[in-house]
């Protein structure tokens, strides 16, 4: 099969696409003819070597964390999965190639197209942990660190569906979209917190950070404490006494709802571009500017 492999760490120009053997799904694990793969920052982490102190990768290797497919082959103590169905979910052992493992999936919806399908699982099982952890809740108002990015995007809309006030921050190209997603725009950086207690006069309630940009002192500021702020990218955290969350458990029913959600318009998924297998590297370097609205997905087929 064809894959997105690399060699050696560096710049988005170590992916190149070479034959792979296909992979054999083990127990529990489905192999997913792969049409769609999500590119995250993460992946650009990985491939640069910076994350090797924290989360060793082997080389040569396949990136990539999320998939829509079709299921092509069943492991050991799979229920309720055959090959033909369609589906999207968590990738093991690298999602950019034209087959792929996975363990939790989710039905792919009729509505649901490929790429938004692969663009959901990440930002899907990121939002609802962070959310759950702050408990936000009907009447809180949260504040969203880049709110218009692949994570922000579906963490905006479930805080907003929870009856929560959001604002959002973003730079100014993205304050429309921010709007349709259902929160109010700030602009990041300086300035911040006047912006912010200019919107939200009555105080913010829970803070998730996406951006992992620099903006917990302010955030602490205007919680008055670390109480009820995540951060998802910041390390500073550590420092501040602020929560970092990495990725935990996976919850296949928890996606589905929110495919069909997406599938019947009541969630909104954002595709940035789509780039074919081959110009991964040019997927890689759109994501690595950290300037996105919604997810880069790579198609596979
Ligand atoms: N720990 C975890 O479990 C976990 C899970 C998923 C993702 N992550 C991490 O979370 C981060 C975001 O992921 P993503 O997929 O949402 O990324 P993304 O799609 O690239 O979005 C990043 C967003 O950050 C905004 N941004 C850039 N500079 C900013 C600043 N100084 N202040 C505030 N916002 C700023 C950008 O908005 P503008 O375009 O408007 O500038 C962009 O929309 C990445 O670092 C990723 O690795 C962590």
């Amino acid at each position: 099969m064809k894959a997105v492999v690399m060699d050696e760490f560096g710049g988005p120009g170590v992916l190149h696409v070479a034959e792979r053997e296909l992979p054999e799904p083990g127990a529990g694990q489905v192999r997913v003819r792969v049409r769609a793969s999500g590119v995250n920052p993460f992946d650009g982490k990985v491939r640069s070597g910076r994350m090797q102190q924290m989360f060793t990768t082997e080389l040569p290797a396949v990136l990539g964390l999320e998939i829509s497919g079709v299921v092509d082959a069943v492991g050991s103590g799979v229920e309720g999965l055959a090959a033909g169905d369609e589906v999207l979910g968590h990738a093991e052992g690298g999602g950019y190639a034209e087959y792929a493992l996975a363990t939790t999936v989710a039905p792919k919806p009729d509505g649901l197209g490929w790429a938004e399908a692969a663009a959901l699982p990440v930002a899907a099982e990121t939002a609802l942990r962070v959310l759950d952890l702050l408990g936000v809740a009907r009447g809180d108002t949260v504040l969203v660190h880049g709110a218009a990015g692949a994570v922000g995007t579906v963490a905006v809309q479930i805080a907003a569906a929870r009856g929560a006030t959001v604002v959002g921050t973003a730079s100014e190209a993205n304050h429309d979209y921010l709007r349709e997603l259902g929160a109010t725009p700030v602009v990041y950086g300086e300035g911040l917190i006047d912006r912010v207690r200019a919107v939200a006069p009555d105080g913010v309630d829970a803070v998730f950070d996406v951006a992992g940009q620099g903006a917990l002192p302010d955030s602490i500021e205007l919680r008055g404490g670390t109480s009820r702020i995540a951060t998802i990218a910041d390390p500073e955290a550590y420092r501040l006494g602020v929560t970092f969350s990495g990725a935990s458990a996976r919850d296949a029913g928890e996606l589905a709802e929110l495919a069909r959600q997406a599938a019947d318009g009541r969630l909104r998924l954002t595709v940035a571009r789509t780039y074919p297998l081959e110009e991964a590297p040019a997927a890689h370097a759109s994501v690595d500017t950290g300037h996105g609205r919604g997810k880069i997905v790579l198609l596979a087929g």
